[in-house]
């Protein structure tokens, strides 16, 4: 890796920030590509967020990726958010432009549309509905994507119902609040089956779900990424379905990113897989 004194310098802030894989594989892709720049690690703790913020420009900080617990206060602090940044109400990308000011988006939802093209390039979002466990903001952000995709009906499934319905009323069309009881018909005819909680996690149980509703042509989904093998991804395959995991959308949501901030379109290749599983055994 070269680190000249003309290096271009991004990062992320989160609190914890040093579990994050994002200085992992943004500098896999620095050194790839022979990039003069470097990739690292902000810890940065709520009550300091706006200050770190504006330190940016002034630092010669090309942006940084925020994270956990920062997303949503960061989409307040920014002084410009896209259209979709804004549906989602946080954002993950931030870079300083030329004259200081922060433009802020968030590619949680390319990283999951380019995930599903990917690894599940035969699913087709007319194929019949989709259902999504979750609601936090992970879910958003899914379900953001799943509306621009155009899918004609989406079932949000979550245990606190209050929470989905919320989404629902918010996001609006075509999203449909079904009760935490009723998971497992909620899978018929569907195209698509996205997890977005924490279930399944390492440290976390599993997702209790029967999938003998489930379509075999159906896409699974799981965004866990610790485990990457998922009880209900590992429950999904040996059914038949196409099973796409976690790592994907959190390779492909980095390279917005990368590309802004280091003047050069990345690509999710499988050394970089590899090179990223390794820290994840
Ligand atoms: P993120 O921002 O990463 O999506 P989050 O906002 O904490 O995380 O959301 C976690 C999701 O996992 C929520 O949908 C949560 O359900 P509730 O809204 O009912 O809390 C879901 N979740 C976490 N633990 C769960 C459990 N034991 N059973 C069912 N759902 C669970």
């Amino acid at each position: 890796m070269t680190i000249s004194g003309n290096a271009r310098i991004a990062g992320i802030m989160g609190w914890p920030v040093k579990h994050s894989r994002s200085p992992r594989l943004h500098n896999f892709w620095l050194d790839h590509y022979g990039i003069d720049g470097v990739y690292v690690p902000f810890p940065v703790e709520a009550s300091g967020l706006e200050a770190a913020l504006h330190v940016l420009s002034k630092l010669g900080i090309a942006g940084v990726n925020v994270t956990v617990p920062h997303k949503e206060r960061a989409f307040r602090i920014v002084d410009e958010t896209d259209e979709t940044a804004r549906r989602i109400g946080a954002v993950n990308t931030i870079t300083v432009a030329g004259d200081g000011h922060l433009a802020a988006t968030n590619t949680d939802s390319y990283g999951f549309t380019e995930a599903l093209r990917a690894r599940a390039p035969g699913w087709d979002p007319a194929s019949g509905p989709a259902v999504v466990f979750g609601a936090g903001g992970a879910s958003r952000a899914i379900l953001v994507a799943l509306q621009d995709l155009g899918v004609a009906e989406i079932r949000l499934v979550n245990r606190t119902r209050e929470r989905a319905e919320a989404l629902v009323d918010e996001l609006g069309v075509p999203l449909i609040a079904v009760p935490w009881a009723e998971r497992e018909s909620a899978l018929q005819d569907v195209g698509l089956l996205v997890n977005t909680t924490t279930l399944g996690m390492q440290g976390q149980p599993p997702l209790e779900l029967g999938l003998d509703d489930l379509p075999e042509a159906a896409v699974v989904n799981d965004i866990v990424y610790a485990p990457l093998h998922t009880p209900l991804l590992r429950a999904a395959g040996q059914r038949g379905n196409i099973v796409v995991d976690g790592l994907e959308m959190l390779l492909h949501q980095a390279r917005p990113g990368f590309r802004a901030w280091f003047g050069h379109k990345p690509e999710v290749t499988e050394a970089l897989r590899r090179f990223v599983t390794e820290d994840l055994l």
